[in-house]
C-alpha cells in the first residue's frame, strides 16, 4: 500500500491541466467519492494495526497534496482567465474623457435660472408654426416687410406652414389658453431665410420673456432687464432703453448693456461706443392682448426677446456663429469648466 501512496504522491506532484474543464477532470479522478485516492482510504480498514499510524499519515499527506494541488492549478487557470497577462497594472490610467455642455445650453439655462428666480416659468411651442402664431397674433400688418418670402421659411407651397422667426410665438400660444397672471419665458430655436456667415445663420437660439397682469408698468419692465442684465454680466453692468419699434410692443425699445470688454470706455468690440445691444423689448401691444383673448382693458404686459447667441458671444467672445453649430470638439471643450 506505501508503495501505491507514494507512486499516487509522484503523479500528482506532475499534474499539469491547460484549463478548467481538465482540473475538475482530475478532482474526479483522484478526489470523489470513487477517485483513487478515496479507494486507498477505503482500504485503511485492512491494514494490519502495526502500520496503520505510518499509512494513515502517509494516506493524510497524499490527500492534502492532492487537494492543494487540484487547488492550485484551479487558480491559476482562473486568474488567467479573468487578467491578461500582459496589461500593465502599474501604467498611469488614461483619462477618462468627459463630456461638456454646449456653449448655447449653458447661456440659456443661465438665462432660465436668472428669469426662474423672479418667477418666470418655462413655456414651449412648436418651431414649425403657422401665420397668425408668428405674425397675425402679434400684431404684423398684413404687408410687413418679416413676412417676405426672404426672410422666411414656408415648408411646401402652403403659406400657412413656416418655420417661426421668433420664439414670440410662443406668447400667443400660451395667451390664448391662459388667464393672467401669466410670467414665461420660452427658449427656442428659430429659423431665418439668410445666407450662412461669421454674422448670420439660417437658424438660431431665443429666448422670450412675457409678464402679463394688473397694472405691469415699463418700470416693472425697467427694473426686470436691469436685474438680468446684472445677474447675466456682473453687478457693475449698465444699462440704457433706446426707442425702437416692434408691431407686438407699443412703446417698443431696445436695450444696451455697457460693454462687458472695456466696462465702457470704449473698445473695438463696442466700435468705441462703450455699448452693446442685447435684446428688443416693450410693453405689450394692446392689440395682441385682444387678439389672443385677454382684455386690454383691465391687464397691461411687458414682453423681451433677446438672442442667445448674441449673449454668448459677449460673455466668452465668439467671433464667428458658424462654430455654435460646427460641433468642432476643440471649440466645444473650451467649454469644459464653464458648467
Ligand atoms: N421677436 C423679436 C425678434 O425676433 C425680439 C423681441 C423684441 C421680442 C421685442 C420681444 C420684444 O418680446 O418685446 O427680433
Amino acid at each position: 500500500m506505501i508503495e501505491k501512496i507514494n507512486q499516487l504522491k509522484a503523479d500528482i506532484s506532475n499534474l499539469t491541466a491547460t484549463d478548467l474543464a481538465q482540473v475538475e477532470a482530475l478532482r474526479i479522478k483522484y478526489l470523489s467519492k470513487k477517485g483513487e485516492v478515496s479507494l486507498l482510504f477505503n482500504d485503511f480498514r485492512n491494514v494490519p494495526a502495526d502500520q496503520k499510524r505510518a499509512i494513515g499519515q502517509a494516506l493524510n499527506e497524499l490527500k492534502n497534496l492532492a487537494t492543494d494541488k487540484i487547488n492550485s492549478l484551479k487558480e491559476s487557470l482562473e486568474s488567467v482567465d479573468t487578467i491578461d497577462s500582459s496589461l500593465d497594472l502599474t501604467r498611469t490610467p488614461a483619462m477618462m474623457p468627459l463630456g461638456s455642455r454646449h456653449p448655447l445650453s449653458i447661456v440659456r439655462n443661465d438665462i432660465i435660472s436668472i428669469f426662474s428666480r423672479l418667477g418666470f416659468t418655462v413655456a414651449e411651442g412648436p418651431e414649425i408654426e403657422d401665420d397668425w402664431h408668428v405674425f397675425s397674433s402679434l400684431n404684423f400688418a398684413a404687408d410687413h416687410p418679416a413676412r417676405d418670402m426672404q426672410d422666411t421659411f414656408f415648408i411646401q407651397r402652403n403659406p400657412d406652414v413656416l418655420l417661426r422667426t421668433h420664439t414670440s410665438s410662443v406668447q400667443s400660444r400660451v395667451m390664448e389658453h391662459t388667464q393672467p397672471p401669466i410670467r414665461i419665458i420660452c427658449p427656442g430655436r428659430v429659423y431665418r431665410n439668410e445666407a450662412i456667415s461669421a454674422r448670420a445663420h439660417c437658424f438660431f437660439h431665443q429666448v422670450e420673456a412675457l409678464y402679463v397682469d394688473k397694472n405691469v408698468s415699463f418700470a416693472d419692465l425697467k427694473q426686470t432687464l436691469l436685474y438680468f442684465a446684472r445677474e447675466m454680466f456682473g453687478p457693475e453692468t449698465k444699462i440704457r432703453l433706446r426707442p425702437s419699434y416692434f408691431p407686438f410692443t407699443e412703446p417698443s425699445a431696445e436695450m444696451d448693456i455697457s460693454c462687458n470688454l472695456c466696462g465702457g470706455k470704449g473698445c473695438s468690440f463696442c466700435k468705441h461706443t462703450g455699448w452693446v445691444e442685447i435684446l428688443g423689448c416693450g410693453m405689450v401691444d394692446p392689440n395682441v392682448l385682444d387678439a389672443c383673448g385677454i382684455d386690454s382693458k383691465v391687464y397691461s404686459g411687458f414682453a423681451l426677446g433677446m438672442g442667445v447667441e448674441r449673449i454668448t458671444n459677449l460673455k466668452y467672445q465668439v467671433k464667428d456663429l458658424r462654430m455654435f453649430s460646427e460641433n468642432d470638439r476643440r471649440f466645444l471643450e473650451e467649454f469644459q469648466s464653464a458648467r
